[in-house]
């Protein structure tokens, strides 16, 4: 039994489809259908809903943690019923207060951000999100919060303005003046592990060992972003799920001496302070991974497990040197990421193993970590070339070089340009050219809708050209001036930067 708010209702349910979509039980079941359907994919946000869930915050001292609601804007059309367990499911027909519109929605109104409507619910959803944030609200704040949200007619500067209107101007609303009743409404619901139903929610590696024994070809998910696709895209059905949420093991982050472990289903969002903390460099790739939305559903664990030859991650884990934590409840094993990934789709994961955690090492001194993903929007699209370098210099020689690639191969891979480059003079054309050599000769890409193979091979030297001269201190002028990956010349062969 799952239990739950709907807006400010408790619901115990048991899902007789254990594949049952948030999405299809607002409008189906719930006939809440404010909530749309654009693309069933987390593409377009038509769908998005808003997470409540019951944070401790510090005081500040250390001490007196108080309680607080923390929001967190989903895709509904790709989560499973399992999301909802503990925490309060916000539609937007719960926004307004009898009659009066929410800030958001008034302020939509006001600043003209609508025209067909279709996409709006979305908006309005992430926006509220957003409006519950403690955080100073500014341009770049609001595109981040709504980068999961399309709309084909309006435009967004309307949009925009609206958000940052609302959230200059905030107003104590109704779910400020419930939070505390909210709040022991939540702590007040039972989580169990629903052993005997469809959609099974374990909360420990015993409860995962036994689930997993009992229902061997049940797919494990997480965040399920990427399994619901598979229900919403390919009309599968999933008569049994475990989902791995819950799991305390799975759920835990921490800085160990020499790197960071990470929980395999910890949801990106929850993750990105401390890996940017350890791993500022990823900035970029972090924030036009997929959405917003789809950050606070995906994890890490899921995003390696699937091992999609395009997942944004597994480069990174490859450049990285991570280990893969593998757990079957009874023994523990680290694999490293290079040893991870097999052929296509396939992992060295053994039947009854699941990912505990991720373990990356600390950057070293003199350490340079790039990476860059080339893809046809900046956000919410998938790559189609990644590559992320790990380059430690000492007096200007090589003292190591590993890599991670994305979109070249059947799988998420790597090159030994350790072996070619080790104690080459960094800044030479010579060395720049010894790998260019490699990487041009080290993969045979795919043509397919998002790029050609000819482009995928001229990004691979176009990014390595990149690092080198983003690298050289006495080229950064010139990567500066002359380094255009253009978006949208995706299958025009043309790679400005390979030829500036
Ligand atoms: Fe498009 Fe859900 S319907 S993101
Ligand atoms: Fe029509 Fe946004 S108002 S899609």
């Amino acid at each position: 039994m799952l239990s739950f708010l709907l807006n400010d209702k408790r619901i115990n349910f048991s899902p007789a489809q254990a594949d049952l979509t948030v999405l299809d039980y607002l409008r189906e079941s719930k006939k809440l259908t404010g909530s749309k359907e654009g693309c069933a994919s987390g593409d377009c946000g038509a769908c998005t809903v808003v997470l409540a869930e019951v944070s401790q915050t510090s005081a500040g001292n250390g001490s007196n943690a108080a309680a607080k609601l923390y929001y967190r804007p989903i895709n509904s059309c790709i989560t499973f019923m399992s999301a909802l367990q503990g925490k309060q499911l916000i539609t937007v027909e719960h926004l307004a207060n009898q009659d009066k519109l929410h800030p958001v929605q008034q302020s939509m109104v006001d600043h003209h951000g609508s025209q067909c409507g279709f996409c709006t619910p979305g908006f309005i959803m992430s926006m509220f999100a957003l409006y519950h944030q403690d955080i100073a609200v500014n341009r770049t704040v609001v595109e981040h919060a709504l980068s999961g949200n399309l709309c084909r007619c309006t435009g967004y500067r309307p949009i925009i303005d609206a958000t940052l209107h609302a959230c200059a101007n905030k107003q104590v609303d109704h779910f400020n003046q419930n939070e505390q009743q909210t709040i022991e409404q939540l702590q007040s619901l039972v989580i169990n592990d629903n052993s005997d139903t469809n959609l099974l929610t374990p909360t420990s590696r015993e409860s995962l060992r036994v689930a997993i024994a009992a229902h061997p070809t049940a797919p494990l998910f997480a965040g399920s972003t990427d399994l619901a696709l598979q229900v919403t895209q390919q009309l599968k059905q999933f008569s049994r799920l475990i989902s791995l949420s819950k799991v305390t093991e799975l759920n835990q982050l921490k800085v160990l001496e020499n790197g960071l472990l990470i929980g395999a289903a910890l949801p990106l969002s929850d993750i990105e302070t401390s890996l940017l903390h350890y791993f500022p460099t990823l900035n970029e790739l972090l924030s036009r991974f997929a959405s917003h939305p789809v950050r606070n559903q995906a994890s890490l664990g899921g995003n390696v497990a699937n091992a999609s030859p395009i997942g944004d991650l597994p480069p990174v884990l490859l450049a990285l040197n991570a280990t893969i934590e593998l757990d079957n409840g009874l023994t523990r094993r680290s694999v490293k990421a290079s040893e991870f990934f097999l052929d296509y789709r396939q992992t060295a994961m053994q039947q009854g193993e699941w990912i505990e955690g991720i373990y990356l090492p600390f950057l070293t001194a003199n350490c340079h970590l790039q990476a860059y993903k080339i893809s046809k929007r900046m956000e919410d699209d998938i790559s189609a070339v990644c590559a992320v370098f790990n380059l430690t210099l000492n007096d200007n020689k090589v003292a190591s070089l590993s890599c991670g690639f994305g979109g070249v191969a059947a799988t998420p891979v790597s090159i030994n340009l350790e072996a070619l480059l080790k104690d080459k003079p960094w800044s030479d054309a010579a060395t720049f050219e010894l790998g260019k050599t490699l990487l041009s000769q080290s993969f045979e890409p795919i043509d397919d809708v998002r790029a050609s193979k000819e482009y995928r091979q001229h990004m691979l030297i176009s990014l390595w050209r990149r690092f080198w001269l983003q690298t050289n201190s006495q080229n950064q002028a010139i990567a500066t001036r002359t380094i255009t990956t253009r978006i949208g010349q995706l299958n025009t062969h043309k790679v400005e930067a390979d030829h500036a």
